[in-house]
């Protein structure tokens, strides 16, 4: 059984990471049962019995590329160096998908995987499922079901098509279960396994006790507002960035911000010449490597972001977040979690800011099956399937 999994921008790593360790742990059961089948639990006749040997390979499209947004994620999660790198980089959508597509056609065409594993929603996503499904490959998306109902955003189209050609739909929240119930997708193909970037947030949680990123930023826990901003509708355009870069200045009159800033909106801040603007109590950063960011979410009185990773991680954490999009893909962080999703209106999310720095808190659960397993579920699925 050979399988592929594609990793190509930043969110991709941390879903992939548990995933490989389970097939890695697979693996070694398999090993240890072909070597000694007695030590098989539970079955009945073991003596013909052959484990399938399972050959897990990763394919790095080079989606993202600079170290501080790809190498120190492989480092920090365990990951090994991608079997394939395709190093497509930046372009336009249809420039970076098309080389995407025709890199891995390439590997596909070599390898001939049994099945492809694509996570989340970014161009690679999608580019590497469309390939696999054209050369008759199986395909099982991570993370499918979620619907922001925004069909302005590039992720959602590559969330609905890539869920269209899936064969295997892995659900992190009941939404998704819904969402492609109404869409007509066969329940067969359709398993609430939770969600596999919290299964990498559980495992590595411990490590932030090491982290030295708060004495290094001179900043105190629950004292400071986390900020991060990368969608294009909130930072390609001018005058949101202005917008944005007044509620920073005047959050920052209150407390102390870190603003660890993504290249593209580093490049616009540049561009519109923001950068200069914002004051002397906003800690601006490059981007952050996977422990020191958990620690800095794990500490934060509150977190204003657009990310869609982040409105999971605090909730998980119990962290106050404020979300500057007027729709979310993770429902469940709003109705279940420590989420508000307060539009793209910059006063509204000043006057919600300034309610959690006075105290209030919204109260929030864990939704049901993040429990740090979800990738295993996953591996065991695929291969009893
Ligand atoms: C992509 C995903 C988005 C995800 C985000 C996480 C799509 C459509 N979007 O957006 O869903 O939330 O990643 O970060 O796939 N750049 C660098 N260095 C890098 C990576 C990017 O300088 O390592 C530059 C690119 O050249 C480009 C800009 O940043 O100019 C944006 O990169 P791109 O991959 O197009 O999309 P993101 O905005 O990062």
């Amino acid at each position: 059984m050979k399988i592929i999994s594609v990793v190509g921008a930043r969110p991709n790593f941390m879903k992939v990471a548990p995933i490989y360790r389970a097939f890695e742990q697979l693996k070694m059961k398999n090993e240890k049962l072909n070597n000694d089948p007695s030590t098989s639990p539970g079955m009945m006749d073991t003596t013909n019995y052959k484990p399938p040997a399972i050959e897990h390979l990763i394919c790095h499209t080079g989606q993202h590329y600079d170290a501080k947004m790809s190498d120190v994620f492989f480092q920090q999660l365990g990951l090994p160096k991608p079997d394939f790198y395709l190093g497509v980089g930046g372009g336009s959508h249809a420039e970076q998908t098309a080389k995407i597509m025709m890199g891995f056609e390439k590997v596909l065409l070599d390898e001939r995987p049994d099945l492809v594993i694509v996570v989340g929603d970014v161009n690679s996503t999608i580019a590497c499922s469309l390939t696999a499904k054209k050369l008759h490959i199986k395909v099982a998306h991570v993370e499918a079901g979620l619907r922001s109902f925004d069909r302005d955003m590039p992720e959602e189209i590559n969330r609905i098509l890539t869920d269209t050609i899936s064969d295997y739909l892995f659900v992190t929240e009941k939404s998704g279960l819904a969402n492609l119930k109404h869409e007509g997708i066969e329940e067969s193909k359709i398993f609430f396994v939770g969600n596999c970037m919290i299964d990498s947030l559980i495992n590595f949680l411990p490590f932030t006790e090491r982290s030295d990123i708060l004495n290094q930023l001179n900043i105190k826990a629950n004292n400071y507002v986390l900020v991060t901003m990368h969608r294009p509708s909130n930072v390609d355009d001018e005058k949101r960035l202005i917008g944005l870069t007044d509620l920073i200045n005047s959050l920052s009159l209150k407390r102390c911000v870190v603003f660890p800033i993504h290249p593209r909106t580093r490049k616009n801040l540049e561009k519109f010449k923001l950068i200069e603007k914002l004051n002397n109590n906003i800690i601006l950063t490059e981007p952050i490597a996977y422990i020191d960011f958990l620690t800095l979410i794990r500490n934060s009185e509150l977190i204003l972001t657009d990310s869609g990773g982040i409105q999971e991680e605090s909730t998980y954490l119990g962290v106050q977040c404020i979300t500057l999009r007027k729709s979310t893909e993770r429902p469940s962080t709003v109705d279940e979690g420590t989420n508000q999703l307060v539009g793209e209106d910059f006063e509204i999310a000043k006057t919600a800011a300034n309610e959690v720095l006075n105290g209030f808190r919204k109260e929030g659960k864990i939704p049901d099956l993040w429990d740090g397993k979800s990738a295993e579920r996953i591996v065991d699925i695929l291969v009893n399937n």
